[in-house]
């Protein structure tokens, strides 16, 4: 058997002809959704995702701004900046890259963005709002898995699905919007004993352990679904590859998403997504 790959490159570029026309009738009507996005220091591939972000921002025809701050900006200079931007008319969605230098606080940042531009849906308002299943903005990765895996029809409701890592940008809330789907989740982790036999239970299975290809085909059950959130770069050859070791593990799965053309672009898409969604709450906010 061979699996059936999941293009999020495909369905990305779908998603996004629809939003081109979305934004040109917004910004016909009067708003041009914006996106800020800020870059601390010179993580090459920091800058790489934040250019990848941008491009992405151009295609669809949202104003996008990069501001770009030296690896010794202090805490209260980035905090302002945030500040400034969050009473920006023209920004509409507020992204700052992480991870950032060891003497900024995450948790600071992520809290002085203002949540009605929390694009990235990292404040705990929205984490909130997401684990008990208000409206809010979705964390961007997992958000594009859902998309994926439902483009394909693929039943989630009662389904065992296992996530493997359990960071807070994708670990954690893509297990929680698969649970707000009526799946049964299991978290693997790096604490986690005996994992192989887990995640040979699961019938979707969400690798985002960032180690290349850590999963192999004896991990995987006969017709599983796996989705590959890794991005590695192999030493050996500079080419980026997943956390799956993809050539064995697509004989045994059903489903498989590719790396590279598989969560990443979908990654992307969802933040384009969630700024015209501000845009689009605002406007019902002052009607
Ligand atoms: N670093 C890796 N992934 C992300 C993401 O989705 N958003 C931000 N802001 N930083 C990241």
């Amino acid at each position: 058997m061979s699996a059936i790959l999941i293009s999020g490159k495909d369905l990305a570029s779908d998603k996004r002809l629809e939003m081109k026309q979305e934004v040109e009738k917004l910004t016909k009507d009067g708003t041009q959704p914006g996106l800020a996005v800020i870059l601390v220091g010179n993580d090459p591939a920091s800058r790489s995702y934040v250019k990848a972000k941008e491009k992405a921002c151009h295609e669809v025809g949202i104003y996008s701004v990069l501001q770009e701050l030296p690896e010794s900006v202090s805490e209260q200079e980035l905090l302002a900046e945030i500040e400034r931007l969050n009473q920006d008319e023209k920004i509409h969605g507020i992204l700052v890259q992480l991870p950032l230098p060891k003497h900024i606080s995450e948790q600071a940042v992520i809290e002085t963005i203002s949540p009605e531009k929390d694009v990235d849906g990292f404040h705990p308002i929205n984490i909130g709002k997401m684990m008990i299943g208000e409206e809010t903005f979705l964390p961007c990765t997992p958000f594009g898995i859902v998309e994926m895996i439902k483009s394909k029809d693929i039943e989630i409701s009662g389904k065992h699905v296992v996530v493997i890592g359990r960071s807070n940008i994708v670990g954690k809330p893509v297990g929680q919007l698969l649970l707000n789907e009526n799946a049964t989740v299991t978290y693997c982790h790096s604490r986690t004993k005996n994992m192989k036999e887990i995640t040979k239970q699961a019938d979707i299975l969400v690798v985002a352990v960032g180690k290349a290809k850590f999963i192999d085909a004896d991990y995987v059950k006969e017709g599983a679904v796996v989705i590959d959130v890794g991005v590695n770069r192999l030493e050996s050859t500079g080419k980026l590859c997943g956390d799956v070791e993809f050539d064995e593990v697509k004989e045994v799965a059903s489903y498989l998403t590719p790396v590279p053309g598989g969560v990443g672009p979908m990654t992307i898409t969802m933040l384009l997504h969630n700024t015209i969604e501000s845009v689009k709450r605002k406007l019902k906010a002052t009607v």
